[in-house]
């Protein structure tokens, strides 16, 4: 297998034969809500939601199981049937076989083209697929034959495309009664089906949706269709070989017609052309969405010249290319590439939810609260405008008892009550936001963000998921209400006190906080009552400290003397070693606050000073700190050391000497360093672990955790997992990324490139990852990447890469210049550079290493911005200037290292 050549700056690439890989898929969407996912054989499907999929739904296994495609055949005047697409028996057959033809794949930021040339029939077909940016609800696909032979050809083509037309849960939920719902109608230019009725989930209801599949042939009208799979296949064929085309005239109904009732094809018969040797010709063929049979054939026949696909085509492409502002030159130009597509990953995600692609094959939509607040981390590193807004808008989804709602709804800031009683609570939700809203205010500078007003989110579920209000009815809404009946808002710093606040409280037998439905890792989710998540209280621990740090900064700029908090909140303000210790004064301290806020608030205030809540928060920190130094740091047989992570439902440590081996997880090494829970020695200890147990690096680096061996009933899912499969010791990029973003974060940059590194190694090389470039969410046990495209990982390897690697980033709105690049990362001419957007303007921002020191051997020596020394020593370009006049719309920023 050869790997693929990127072809030019924006992650375009090109591979040959990629048929001959596996589980391949690429996602074309657009912004009205269209998802495809395409293969090298133009298999996948396409939708716009979980009940309205046009091709039908895929997991990865139909990959290579499904015979429906996006065919495209050509009926040969010999009576030969060849695909343009490559899915027929015979082709599929002579794909290991010397007469294989020749394929090449191209692609790029949502479009895909492939070329096939078959020296038989002295034939080549060029098949580009993309789905316009705008707000039309299409795919489009441009089939170019071209006569590469020596003698005229002459051919009928047919496109052929089963519709599925209705929800996913038909797959195995009455799909043949639900195909009768169908009324299939043939246009001028295609075949619509616009089902009477959808069954699915939501119940029956009269449909709303029409689809289409549509097509021109250079320019022209087809001549007929095959409204219906069953006639197309003919008895005893399939979509492989399909007995509808083997007859000498292929049976076909004129446009107007309409079949009731059955599997609809859109099968499409242009007339028959003769082209020269030398000559080509075209087809345009677009699935549609609609509310209309009419207005949809009209809106689809816009798109069916090649003309306007190949405008469309480029629009679309600089559409994209616009919306990855950030990229890199540096002495790897494969890695600059490859970012190109993690940068581009954040975007996916934000389109496609966590569900959609193949391997996505569950959720209906949506993400997370986790990975909302992920991806706003990418988002706001790349399009910083907006981001304010929907920050704010997403803080309206925490509860008075610092959870959170976990099902979000279409719009921004839309959350919804789960109906069904007491959910589960995942108990690192709480320490995400302010991550998050942390990044955004050292970007931007923007301290009043802190003081800033939302609501907060009300439903039946309390007690930190341990309880439930009785008094409330979804009638009332989702909104937190006091006694006297109006929705009670606060500011976002008492949003994310609360949240840090309850956590503190909320702990298990060792003190430290409860695991509850899980944290971070999903499937740790068997270990509700006794379980407890080291990991997190770092974290926490970490967020604590910080948001202490922060309000001295807004003392200091003069933007809060005193803070005004919600009166109830007093209690969680409680201080004392005493406290501190007794698991049971926290729980009932915890018990006493949720419960005075278990149905409304009393909407009092109280205030404190804004030096004394910072000291009371740092005193918190340091104590959940400390108790983790005392408790926690494992020493082994081997002399080895590392932080436990956790405890398990039966209360125990999980980590450490086995009888099995060796236990050690990730995640609490990444927050206790993350966190500064972990000292300097500490660190350095934890990395010779991580190297001795979890480094993999022909799985591409640090797993998640090693073998324990045993189906640990009282800690998860996870352990049911083969192991390296998953959140069960495979290298999952989030934490693998977490983990590199730490260690850069403290100092130790060989450390946490040598993570970076050989995770992307071993992605970016085809060979081994068996995927197209990017960041897949892990690498299973064979070293394939699954999960492609849609994973947390990308938000925090762009973040990484670009604020710790490239050190540039934001220090409350000034602009502050720190690499941590290693010499090998510096190009022929000594230097490195990076292409960003920051506070509104466009830098370039060029490292110059004369004498290719490694990290820790330079420091900076001078910046220079558009010509003028800024800084002499020190990276530190101040607000005030940054804001200036000196500072234009696109700015060159050199900074020479020594
Ligand atoms: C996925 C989920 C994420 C979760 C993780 C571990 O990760 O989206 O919320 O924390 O699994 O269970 P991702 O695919 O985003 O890397």
């Amino acid at each position: 297998m050869e790997q693929y050549k990127f072809i030019d700056a924006e992650g375009s690439f090109r591979i040959e034969n990629p048929e001959l890989t596996s589980y391949l898929y690429f996602p074309v969407a657009g912004e009205s809500g269209v998802m495809s996912s395409v293969t090298p054989l133009l298999g996948g499907d396409s939708k716009t939601g979980q009940n309205t999929f046009l091709l039908e739904p895929v997991s990865n296994e139909n990959l290579h199981n499904n015979k429906s495609s996006r065919n495209f055949w050509l009926k040969l005047q010999s009576g030969e049937l060849w695909s343009a697409t490559g899915v027929s028996s015979r082709q599929q057959m002579e794909k290991f076989t010397k007469a294989k033809e020749e394929t090449v794949l191209e692609a790029g930021i949502m479009w895909h083209k492939v070329k096939r040339k078959s020296s038989a029939y002295g034939l080549t077909s060029e098949v580009t697929t993309f789905v316009p940016h705008t707000e039309d609800k299409v795919e489009l696909t441009m089939i170019t034959i071209e006569n590469t032979g020596k003698n005229y050809i002459t051919a009928t083509p047919v496109a052929a495309i089963p519709i599925y037309a209705r929800s996913a849960d038909n797959i195995r939920d009455h799909r043949n009664v639900t195909s009768m719902l169908h009324r299939i109608i043939t246009a001028e230019n295609g075949v619509v089906v616009n089902p009477t009725l959808t069954f699915d989930e939501r119940g029956h209801r009269k449909n709303a949706v029409v689809y289409g599949v549509f097509g021109r042939g250079n320019g022209r009208l087809p001549i007929g269709f095959i409204p219906v799979a069953e006639d197309f296949i003919g008895e005893g064929g399939d979509f492989e070989n399909p007995g509808a085309l083997h007859g000498e005239k292929i049976d076909m109904v004129p446009a107007g017609i309409q079949v009731d009732g059955f599997e609809a094809m859109g099968g499409i018969v242009f007339e028959e052309f003769t082209i020269n040797p030398g000559e080509r010709i075209s087809y345009v063929v677009a699935l549609g969405y609609g509310e209309d049979m009419d207005v949809l054939s009209k809106a689809a026949d816009t798109y069916l010249t090649e003309e306007v696909f190949l405008k469309r085509l480029k629009e679309t492409k600089e559409y994209w290319n616009g919306k990855v502002n950030i990229s890199y030159e540096s002495g790897d130009d494969r890695f600059d590439r490859w970012m190109y597509w993690v940068n581009f990953q954040p975007i996916l995600r934000r389109i496609y939810g966590c569900s959609f692609l193949p391997h996505h094959d569950y959720g209906k939509g949506g993400r997370g609260w986790r990975d909302l607040w992920q991806d706003c981390l990418a988002l706001l590193m790349m399009n910083p405008s907006g981001v304010r807004e929907m920050l704010l808008s997403n803080f309206g989804g925490v509860r008075m008892d610092g959870t959170n709602a976990t099902i979000i709804g279409k719009e921004q800031g839309e959350f919804i009550a789960d109906r069904n009683g007491i959910a589960r609570v995942w108990m690192d939700h709480g320490m995400w936001p302010f991550m998050t809203s942390h990044l955004y205010i050292k970007q931007s500078g923007d301290l009043d963000f802190m003081l800033e007003e939302a609501g907060y989110f009300k439903d039946a579920q309390g007690f930190r998921g341990e309880g439930s209000d009785e008094n409330w009815v979804p009638e009332q809404g989702c909104i937190q209400k006091t006694a006297g009946g109006d929705a009670y808002r606060g500011t976002i710093l008492e949003h994310v006190l609360l949240q840090h606040l309850t956590a503190f409280y909320d702990v298990g037998e060792h003190n430290h906080m409860r695991l509850r439905g899980a944290d971070w890792n999903d499937a740790l989710d068997m270990a509700p009552e006794r379980g407890e998540s080291v990991a997190f209280t770092a974290a926490y621990a970490g967020n604590i400290e910080e948001i202490a740090d922060l309000l001295l900064r807004m003392k200091k700029k003069g933007k809060v003397q005193t803070v005004t908090l919600l009166k109830e909140m007093e209690l969680l303000l409680c201080e004392g070693e005493g406290l501190y210790e007794s698991i049971e004064e926290k729980k009932e301290l915890l018990k006493r606050y949720c419960n005075v806020c278990g149905h409304t608030v009393s909407g009092e205030r109280f205030e404190i000073d804004t030096e004394k809540l910072a000291e009371n928060l740092r005193k918190k920190a340091a104590w959940l700190k400390e108790h983790i130094r005392k408790t926690e740091w494992i020493k082994n047989g081997a002399g080895l050391s590392w932080y436990n992570s956790y405890y398990d439902n039966s209360g125990k440590r999980v980590e450490g000497d086995f009888e099995k081996g060796v236990r050690m997880m990730l995640t609490g090494q990444v927050f206790a360093i993350m966190s500064g829970t972990a000292q300097e020695k500490q660190v350095e200890e934890i990395v010779k672990s991580a190297d001795e147990y979890l480094y993999a690096p022909e799985v591409g680096g640090y797993r998640l955790n090693t073998n324990f061996e045993e189906i640990k009933a009282d800690m998860g899912r996870m352990f049911g997992f083969a192991y390296g499969q998953k959140e069960n010791g495979a290298v999952f990029s989030h934490m693998t990324t977490m983990y590199a973003n730490a260690l850069y974060k403290r100092g130790f940059v060989k450390d946490g490139y040598k993570v970076v590194k050989s995770l992307y190694s071993h992605a970016s090389d085809v060979t081994k990852s068996k995927i197209y470039p990017g960041i897949p969410e892990y690498i299973d046990p064979k070293g394939r990447g699954v999960y492609h495209y849609l994973t947390g990982a990308a938000s925090w390897l762009l973040m990484t890469v670009l604020t710790e690697m490239y050190g540039v980033k934001g220090e409350y709105g000034s602009l502050k210049l720190e690499p941590k690049l290693m010499a090998e990362q510096f190009d022929k001419n000594h230097e490195a550079a990076v292409h960003l957007e920051f506070a509104g303007r466009k830098l370039h921002v060029k490292y110059l290493n004369p004498l290719m020191k490694s990290y820790g051997e330079y420091e900076v020596k001078e910046v220079i911005m558009n010509g003028q020394l800024v800084a002499g020593k020190g990276a530190l370009i101040g607000k005030e200037y940054f804001v200036s006049c000196k500072v234009r719309r696109e700015n060159d920023i050199v900074v020479v290292l020594r």
